[in-house]
């Protein structure tokens, strides 16, 4: 049997090769440009992700983005009405530009860094702000963007005069044959194709493609069978990247053989150094059982997400903080967790500390890492490392994960060195 490192990814129009590894977009700040920087070290590709870029960029680097909107709109905290809470476009581009450039910077080795473009971050100005996200990340130089948590029919309009549309890579993730056509059609006259498409199924971390009560009936083989014939009948060469589920070196070369060019991981990376997450929330992915895990209708946005049931933010009842954030405002102002909120106000009145079990509010739980998303396989992350002396787990570095994925057969993983132990 074949393993990854049997296979290399080369991207229409081009001779460069490629460790067919690509760790997938992992928001707010979860895939840190520390880890698609070893991505792309490797040889692979890395992501980093645009979600609400102002608040990663204060962290990184600084800045006072979030303070400077807060107080611009303080007068309107306690105003169920969150209407006029605007992003300042300058100010989204600064940060946009930063954080993707000082990332691109850094870059060493043959691999690639793209960036995550979620189209469900409407941020009270949907086509605006996706605009100024999306040429604002070609301005920094990124290599390339997936588009994500989105049907994205107009996005590819929104860089089409940007002189770097034609040369960045472009590609959108889809969960069904379907996705893709709707997609295709749509921008057809802009006579400029994906340069890849990630086929994402129902095992994936984040937000997912798939209805909640349905999601469970998906395939992620059946889906990347279905979109590459669906190219083979339109004459498409288009590389498809599998993603959702895929936990071992051997599992990738399955969907290698299947006529995938790559695979989209990340499940097994939330684990490692480079992470994003705080050191206490990856020992709880690590100590992770199948029944802690979860899809549940808890994201404004409307899609099923999957995360552990223990994660702080489920059932908490805070203040929306649109003032400071609102990255999920619609085009109206409107949020589902707001409504939410209100709801509960007003069933409560003088009620001090309130619970909101049906929504949660996502920008300010991610931001602070108390929604812990999550793929199916996390309950197996335990069996990829080992104790440590205090009853936790080793935490791994990206480059031992991404080489297991490459180099390993037979459903092995390679567990990491054993620490020394302190004398
Ligand atoms: C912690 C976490 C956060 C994620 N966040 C995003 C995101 O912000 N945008 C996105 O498109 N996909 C997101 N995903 C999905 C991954 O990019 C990837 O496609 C998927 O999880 C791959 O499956 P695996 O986790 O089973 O390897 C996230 C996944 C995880 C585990």
């Amino acid at each position: 049997m074949k393993r990854v490192d049997d296979f290399r990814l080369c991207l229409p129009g081009s001779k460069q090769e490629l460790v067919p590894i690509m760790i997938g977009g992992m928001g707010v700040d979860i895939s840190t440009a520390e880890l698609a920087l070893e991505a792309a070290r490797l040889g692979g590709i890395g992501h980093i992700s645009d979600a609400m870029v102002p608040t990663v960029s204060d962290r990184r680097f600084k800045t006072r983005h979030v303070k400077e909107k807060l107080q611009q709109y303080k007068y309107n905290v306690a105003n169920t009405d969150k209407a006029e809470v605007q992003f300042d476009l300058g100010t989204l581009a600064e940060a946009t530009r930063m954080h993707i450039g000082k990332t691109m910077e850094a870059k060493r080795g043959d691999g690639l860094i793209f960036v995550n473009c979620m189209e469900k971050l409407t941020m009270n100005g949907s086509r605006e702000t996706l605009r100024v996200r999306l040429n604002s990340a070609l301005d920094a130089g990124i290599d390339g963007i997936t588009l994500s948590a989105g049907l994205h029919l107009g996005s590819f309009a929104l860089m089409q005069d940007h002189p770097r549309f034609r040369d960045a890579r472009l590609g959108i993730i889809v969960s069904s044959a379907r996705a893709l056509q709707l997609f295709l059609r749509k921008n057809a006259r802009l006579d400029r194709l994906p340069d890849f498409i990630v086929v994402e199924g129902p095992l994936a971390g984040g937000h997912l493609g798939f209805g909640l009560e349905d999601w469970a009936k998906y395939d992620l083989a059946t889906i990347v069978l279905e979109v590459l014939a669906y190219l083979g009948e339109e004459h498409l060469d288009i590389p498809v990247i599998a993603a959702g589920g895929i936990f071992t070196g051997t599992d990738a070369a399955r969907f290698l053989e299947l006529g995938a060019a790559a695979v989209q991981v990340a499940t097994r990376f939330t684990v490692t150094h480079e992470c994003g997450l705080p050191d206490k929330v990856k020992q709880e992915y690590f100590k992770a059982r199948e029944e802690d895990i979860e899809v549940n209708g808890l994201s404004p946005t409307g899609y099923p997400m999957r995360m552990l049931k223990g994660s702080p933010g489920i059932g908490a009842g805070i203040r929306p903080n649109c003032e400071a954030y609102g990255y999920l405002l619609d085009d109206k102002g409107r949020c589902a967790y707001i409504d939410a909120w209100n709801r509960e106000v007003t069933l409560h009145p003088g009620e001090k500390k309130l619970s909101v079990k049906d929504k949660t509010c996502l920008c300010t739980h991610m931001r602070n890492f108390d929604i812990w998303t999550c793929g199916q396989t996390t309950y197996r992350l335990k069996d990829t490392s080992r104790h440590t002396a205090d009853g936790g787990y080793q935490l791994l570095t990206a480059e031992h994960v991404f080489h297991d994925y490459q180099f390993s057969i037979d459903q092995k993983i390679a567990l990491p060195d054993e620490l020394a132990l302190a004398s």
